[in-house]
């Protein structure tokens, strides 16, 4: 768990840091969010001492971090910033191992750690292994990024506007990365960002700055759905309905989908007397369980087959009821396919499930 206890940090007359009191719980995610210049980064390099406060105090699990070393606490806390700051000449091996370096792994093992983290952020060791960072998209950097701040498995990271640089699409699929990669990890994430969405995605919690004080504290759907003032209300905009959907995983709220396999298709239609519920959508699957057509049946009859592109039409178990909205409007869909990440169908998700969320306070 990391405290701020009334914590002030001036510089020069600015004051950056005005009087900030938390406390983080261990293994969530808290977003620190608010306009350029508001603290954000001020209050992060606070808790691993790249500065130190004028006043108050930074507990780390109870322990003052002004009793900590400096050097000591950076190792055991994993930093990420938007540039990244991999070593231009050193392979991508070699950045991720540079921590475990200094804390005196051998080569062996520092490299086998590296090949663990590779795969954990889903690039293939063999093939990016021994790249220089040149030869990295934006996107590849920054996962290679987050893993080198893993490497030695810190139960606390630190991650200042780390997807900023990307373009939207490759943010998207980074944010839902990061999320699926924290459930498993459950690392106390301190994230910093001036967007919105990605802050409504990615955390347990939204801290709210405005000149170097805390505006709002909340989980995300209080602080879209009862903001605490003019100032809230403005930063969130007028789409707060639109962006109150980004809080909720699919998952939440999928249901079971009514399934048959190609095979069993009679003459290209599924067996006419084959009722199915809720929508009237039956998904055609191949022998993988990945989605291949879809099928309607109303009054009683079932229409034609249509073609169905996985990849294209389906949504992931930790993708937002935002995206999925927008997938089932794009098509004029009553639902889309979920799916998990080899692409099998595992539910689907209704247009009925979504106004049903946004009809409810729903802090679900
Ligand atoms: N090293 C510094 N010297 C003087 N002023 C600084 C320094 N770092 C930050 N500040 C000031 O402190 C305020 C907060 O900065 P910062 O924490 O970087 O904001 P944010 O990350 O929210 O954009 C700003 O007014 C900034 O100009
Ligand atoms: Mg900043």
């Amino acid at each position: 768990m990391i405290e701020f206890e009334h914590v002030v940090k001036d510089y020069n007359g600015i004051t950056a840091v005005d009087d900030i009191s938390l406390e983080l719980s261990a293994g969530k995610i808290c977003v620190f969010i608010g306009p350029s210049g508001c603290g954000k980064t001020t209050s992060l390099r606070l808790i691993n001492r790249m500065i130190e406060p004028s006043s108050g105090t930074i507990r780390l699990d109870g322990t003052p971090v002004s009793k900590i070393k400096a050097e000591q606490l950076r190792r055991g806390i994993g930093y990420v910033i938007q540039s990244v700051g991999l070593l231009p000449h050193m392979s991508v091996r070699e950045n991720i191992g540079i921590v475990p370096r200094l804390l005196g792994w051998d080569r062996n093992k520092r490299a086998k750690r590296a090949d663990e983290l590779l795969e954990l952020i889903g690039l293939a060791p063999a093939a990016y292994r021994d790249k220089l960072p040149h030869e990295l998209s934006g996107g590849e950097a920054q996962r290679v990024g987050v893993a080198r701040a893993l490497a030695a498995d810190p139960p606390v990271l630190l991650m200042d506007e780390p997807f900023g640089a990307v373009d939207p699409l490759g943010r998207e699929a980074l944010q839902r990365e990061f999320l699926s990669l924290n459930r498993e990890l459950k690392k106390t994430v301190v994230f910093v960002t001036h967007d919105l969405d990605e802050a409504i995605r990615l955390g347990d919690r939204i801290v709210l700055m405005r000149d170097g004080k805390i505006v709002q504290d909340d989980i995300p759907e209080r602080i879209l759905g009862t903001p605490h003032n003019e100032f809230v209300r403005e930063f969130i905009g007028a789409d707060r309905a639109l962006k109150r959907l980004s809080c909720f995983t699919v998952e939440s709220c999928m249901h079971q989908a009514a399934v048959l396999e190609q095979a069993l298709l009679e003459d290209g239609k599924p067996p006419a007397d084959l009722e199915v519920n809720g929508t009237g959508t039956l998904w055609i699957v191949d022998a993988g369980a990945v989605p291949v057509g879809m099928c309607r049946r109303s009054d009683g009859k079932w229409g034609d087959v249509r073609d169905v592109r996985a990849e294209e039409l389906g949504v992931k178990t930790l993708s937002s009821l935002r995206d999925a909205l927008s997938r089932l409007l794009g098509r004029g869909l009553k639902a889309v396919p979920v799916l998990s990440d080899g692409n099998r169908l595992v539910g689907e998700v209704r247009l009925t499930d979504i106004e049903a969320v946004n009809q409810s306070d729903g802090y679900v």
